[in-house]
């Protein structure tokens, strides 16, 4: 396939998969991008810039592809050093960046002289213009249907995409409750030049995440996953489990009085606890509605093998027979 997501990342098919924290590890990322996909190492994961410099490092021992490295500027309780996970970025020789949360325009002039491409994550139309006229060479247009953050505005994809197709001028992938060849379609046809893919590349024989986690991804309905947070303007899709319960109650309770420290228990240092020990009751972890339309554990290369033949299949025949002459 070929659009301009694959001439400007230099890859065989135009499917990406996102940073994730405590999943997006050099086995993930190097078997998407073995597969023709872009795999993602996700930064603020390792602990040091000095511990991402080593998951780059083994990143490069099992793919010779392209692969990026996600950096997440969300309010977090400690800031990281920014500067010298993009050094670690830069002198592993990583040529893409995948940017999410706050504006990263104070980090593009460090990012854009060590000739990297960079591609940001948005929630809305309006930070895709200023993410486009800030210098960045692609965007990542997250709906409301995403796992993780999905902003307060609240418009699904197949608004957002159209809208988003109306006014960009770079490129933009479509992310965010993406599983399917059709939907992949659906994506293509509303004008994006590719997708990103969160929650569908948890449910993968090489996520390096504890096995429950996927058979929870497997058990779960659309109905399932819930957004907390919004009190403090930092929504969140995650998962419903018992923790998630008891953060809506404790929103229902404390009303415009909640701040992030009266959940601190429940959002913080709960990845290590669900992804590697597979304690699912551990708190809240980021999930999309697409969770209702995953039902298998394909290898990577299986997965993507099968959205392009499967896309391909839909574009030649199956959309073409709605033509008359
Ligand atoms: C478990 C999990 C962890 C995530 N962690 C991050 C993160 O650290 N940084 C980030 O930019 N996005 C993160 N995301 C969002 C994904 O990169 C992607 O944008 C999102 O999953 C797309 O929606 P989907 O899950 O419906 O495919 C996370 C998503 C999930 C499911």
């Amino acid at each position: 396939m070929k659009t301009r997501i694959t001439e400007l990342f230099g890859i065989k098919y135009p499917i990406i998969q996102g940073g994730m924290h405590h999943v997006g590890l050099a086995e993930l990322a190097s078997a998407v991008s073995n597969a023709g996909g872009l795999g993602i190492i996700t930064g603020l994961t390792q602990k040091t810039p000095a511990k991402l410099a080593d998951e780059i490092d083994r990143c490069k021992e099992m793919t010779d592809k392209p692969f990026g490295v996600n950096l997440t500027f969300l309010p977090s309780f400690e800031p990281p050093p920014y500067a010298e996970y993009i050094e670690a970025i830069i002198n592993g020789g990583v040529k893409i960046v995948e940017t999410a949360g706050n504006n990263p325009e104070a980090h593009l002039p460090a990012l854009k002289a060590a000739g990297i491409k960079v591609i940001h994550k948005c929630t809305s139309v309006r930070h895709s213009l200023k993410a486009e006229r800030i210098g960045c060479d692609a965007v990542s247009v997250d709906g409301f249907e995403c796992g993780g953050h999905p902003g307060e505005d609240d418009i699904p994809n197949m608004i957002l995409l159209p809208r988003a197709a109306q006014e960009l001028s770079i490129p933009f992938v479509a992310s965010g409750g993406i599983g399917t060849a059709e939907q992949m379609v659906a994506a293509l046809a509303l004008g994006a030049d590719g997708i990103n893919m969160g929650t569908r590349f948890i449910a993968t024989k090489e996520a390096p995440v504890h096995q429950n986690v996927k058979q929870a991804i497997l058990a779960a309905s659309e109905l399932d996953t819930r957004l907390i947070m919004r009190p403090i303007r930092n929504t969140e899709r995650v998962i419903n489990n018992q923790a998630v319960e008891k953060i809506i109650e404790l929103e229902r309770e404390k009303g415009s009085d909640l701040r992030i420290e009266d959940l601190r228990g429940l959002v913080g240092g709960v990845y290590p606890k669900v992804m590697d020990d597979g304690d699912m009751e551990a708190g809240a972890w980021s999930c999309g509605m697409v969770v209702g339309l995953i039902n298998d554990i394909p290898s990577c290369q299986e997965l993507i093998d099968g959205l392009v033949a499967d896309a391909q299949n839909i574009i030649r025949d199956k959309l073409t027979e709605f033509l008359v002459d």
